[in-house]
């Protein structure tokens, strides 16, 4: 009974659009000091702002890649060039960092990342990257168990490559034990940290990143046509890493829902308040000030899309799955037109949200909402191939 008096003094997460408070938008076009970006040149001065904005109130900074303290090795430890009965290569890569303060004992971190890449192909291939969330067994490079979160088998057949990485080996998911992976190889045991240092979905990005460098020295990968992708946490982490890491040619969000692709001043489903009381090891400390105070806040996420442009995107939903905000999901990409139009992209309006299962393609951006639950599925997959066959093909 106490629990229950409790319960019902906090109100319940609001699932209708006329619950929505009125809010208004920060304009990513509109620099801090009144100038208005009216140009690609122009833009990059007001997205370096936005950048930092981000880094500061939402997830954290992230150190370089290439700190000269940190030294990094790509290990191929398995390469198979028979693999799924000989119609791809199979190579798991692992990503080994060794840093060497003065003074200090070193220290080691590794994590691993699977690629298959199709024998098929005579050029080098474009590659879908996979921030894993759940268990290893998703991304299986044996390939005894299969998941549609990762069908690497569909993908080798329409000729792209396929990685994945484990997120919780960057950072466990996991508020108490967090830094225990690549934080803690940067950081050692701070005990203060300051209240926008990094946390675990910069940690997810930032592996990507090293991902991505391992690409770079792969002649069988294209590495300028690399998508980075993540369904729910990973998807916030993997809009990130694509905002932090302009290498990544697409960018693809499957549910990322609150502090992903959902604008955050809706409140709808999931709010600020809520996802930092349940995963306070996500975003940096600064994001706490804006629980129930998301006007407040000099961002919202239509920014964090347009930290992509001219880049491609890729924004889906799913109807049941409103704990996300499907609509909020689609408003963000729809409210980073503006700058998509510095290059001449058309806009997406608000208005033009497709009906359910029918995917909307304007320019370098795409959008669905599937039908179903939250999860990530081959109807979403297959919806991701044919939108890069339409960019690179
Ligand atoms: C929780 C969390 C979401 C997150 C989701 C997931 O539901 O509240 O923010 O996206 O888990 O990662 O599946």
């Amino acid at each position: 009974a106490v629990v229950e008096r409790c319960k019902r003094r906090r109100p319940g997460p609001v699932y209708e659009e006329d619950q929505v408070p009125s809010y208004e938008l920060p304009d990513p076009l509109r620099g801090s000091d009144g100038s208005v970006v009216d140009s690609p040149q122009a833009w990059r001065r007001r997205r370096q702002e936005i950048l930092d904005l981000f880094r500061t109130h939402v997830y954290g900074h992230r150190p370089p890649g290439d700190d000269p303290r940190t030294r990094r090795r790509f290990d191929v430890v398995e390469e198979d060039p028979s693999a799924m009965d000989g119609a791809a290569t199979l190579r798991r890569v692992v990503v080994r960092s060794e840093r060497a303060d003065n003074e200090r004992p070193t220290r080691t971190h590794q994590f691993e990342v699977t690629v298959f890449l199709p024998n098929a192909a005579a050029d080098p291939v474009p590659v879908f990257l996979l921030l894993n969330i759940a268990g290893p067994e998703n991304t299986d490079p044996t390939r005894e168990r299969t998941s549609s979160i990762w069908p690497a088998e569909e993908a080798v057949a329409r000729g792209y490559g396929i990685a994945a990485l484990q997120v919780r080996d960057l950072a466990p998911d996991d508020p108490a034990r967090f830094r225990e992976g690549i934080i803690q190889l940067v950081e050692g045991d701070l005990d203060e940290r300051p209240p926008d240092a990094w946390k675990a979905l910069a940690a997810w990005g930032w592996g990507a990143s090293r991902a991505m460098d391992y690409f770079e020295t792969d002649p069988r990968v294209d590495h300028t046509k690399v998508a980075v992708l993540g369904h729910s946490r990973g998807g916030k982490a993997a809009l990130w890493a694509g905002a932090e890491d302009e290498r990544f040619a697409l960018v693809i969000s499957n549910e990322s829902g609150c502090g992903g692709a959902a604008l955050s001043r809706r409140r709808f489903g999931e709010t600020v308040a809520a996802i930092n009381r349940r995963f306070p090891h996500w975003f940096c400390d600064n994001f706490r000030r804006y629980d129930d105070a998301e006007h407040a806040l000099p961002v919202d996420q239509h920014m964090l899309i347009a930290l992509i442009a001219p880049r491609a995107v890729y924004v889906a939903s799913a109807d049941e799955d409103l704990w996300a905000d499907p609509r909020g999901e689609f408003l963000s990409l729809a409210h980073a037109s503006s700058v998509y139009g510095l290059w001449g992209h058309s806009t997406i309006g608000p208005d033009d949200m497709p009906p359910l299962d029918t995917p909307l393609r304007v320019g370098p951006r795409g959008y669905h909402i599937r039908s179903g639950d939250h999860s990530l599925t081959e109807v979403d997959w297959n919806h991701y191939m044919d939108f890069a066959d339409t960019l690179w093909r």
